[in-house]
């Protein structure tokens, strides 16, 4: 298939990217595919990555980056690896900010859940982190990720200097914030805004918009603030007292990773980046797995694809319409590792590894089983 077909349901457009991308998203689209038969979607792939750079001389070719836009939703892989023969440029031009930039995915959800099956592969106690439901909420489009001035410069002595600009204007931090509110009016009823007031004009500016607009519209929930250095703290500390945090794009990228040890591996976190809702009631978004590349184990079919599946599931409930699918979904994971289904980065020590496509087979397995 060259391109989406009109009527054909929700389009999908699928980037395998770099690393182990291809080979947990191949996990992912039979997941997606089980579900084709019972959802009106269709998926389409197309090259990205160094592959494509390969092949046609651009991390993102054009008709990649126009099926991007045609595409109800994004399942992406990972980018990232040997670019040291690709142009600064061209590697910018493909990158996986110009597609959140591009698309204008301003929320980056980023959900961290305990698993009680893998308690004895996760670093947290089981009595520290049971119980553990954050939904991580990161600005995405914005701050020191983007801001300019920046650049390497030589100075006049000969010292190189190096800039980066953190810049928040109050309506991007609101929209994020106002993603957060509502998505807490969905679950407990809790948001921690996280930033470094004490330090930052960005934070100060952070921390007064997040306060008005609660007061302004979410007065009904609660509104705690936190400094960033304690919340990484307190993540690994007593990770159940989290509903929602919404942070900026720098913290929220270094926040999530820590909080993968809840998780019990970064193996285990998907994503959702999610634009603004359009004309058409449907929000831009891109789904993809938190870890990256991994190129030390890129082919070796032993990358955990249990990030890019539950990616799926985001992608059901958010862009699909499809709660309760996802819902199944994640219920199919759960009972996969309750039945003792592990990846090398979740197996304690003297539980046998299962491969890449072995764990697909596992999650397809319960799915069969749940729809009995
Ligand atoms: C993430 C990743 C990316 C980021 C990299 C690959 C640019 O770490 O999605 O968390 O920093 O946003
Ligand atoms: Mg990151």
């Amino acid at each position: 298939m060259t391109d989406f077909n009109a009527g054909g349901g929700l389009k999908i457009l699928v980037l395998g990217g770099d690393g182990v991308g291809p080979e947990v998203i191949a996990q992912a689209l039979r997941v997606l595919h089980w579900f084709g038969g019972r959802l009106p979607l269709q998926a389409l792939e197309m090259p990205y990555g160094l592959s494509a750079w390969r092949a046609e001389g651009a991390i993102l070719p054009a008709r990649t980056l126009a099926a991007v836009h045609a595409a109800d939703a994004v399942l992406f892989g990972a980018i990232g690896g040997d670019y040291a023969g690709v142009p600064v440029d061209v590697r910018r031009e493909g990158s996986i900010l110009r597609l959140r930039r591009e698309l204008g995915l301003y929320a980056n959800l980023r959900p961290v859940r305990h698993w009680p099956a893998l308690a004895r592969s996760c670093p947290l106690r089981a009595e520290v982190a049971a119980g553990t439901d954050i939904a991580l909420v990161r600005e995405n489009t914005g701050g020191l990720y983007f801001g300019t001035p920046r650049g390497i410069e030589t100075l006049a002595d000969g010292r190189r200097q190096a800039v980066n600009t953190q810049r928040y204007a109050s309506d991007e931090i609101e929209r994020v914030a106002r993603f957060a509110f509502d998505l807490a009016r969905g679950r407990q009823h809790r948001v921690c805004s996280v930033d470094k007031s004490n330090v930052l004009e960005t934070g100060v500016l952070w921390r007064e918009t997040v306060t008005a607009l609660h007061r302004r519209e979410y007065a009904d929930l609660t509104l705690s603030h936190m400094l960033v250095d304690n919340c990484a703290m307190q993540l690994v500390r007593a990770p159940t007292q989290f509903d929602v945090i919404v942070t900026d794009n720098m913290f929220g990228d270094i926040l999530s990773d820590g909080a993968g040890a809840v998780a019990g591996s970064l193996g285990m976190l998907p994503s959702a980046s999610l634009g603004a809702i359009g004309a058409n009631g449907r929000r831009n978004a891109l789904y993809e797995p938190v870890h990256g590349s991994a190129p030390d184990i890129e082919g070796l079919g032993i990358a955990n694809p249990i990030g890019a599946i539950l990616s799926v599931a985001m992608l059901l409930k958010h862009s699909a319409g499809a709660a309760a699918e996802a819902d199944r979904l994640e219920r199919a994971v759960e009972a996969a590792l309750a039945a003792g289904a592990r990846c090398a980065d979740i197996a304690a020590p003297g539980e046998a590894a299962l491969g890449t496509v072995a764990m697909g087979d596992a999650v397809i397995a319960a799915l069969d089983r749940q729809a009995g």
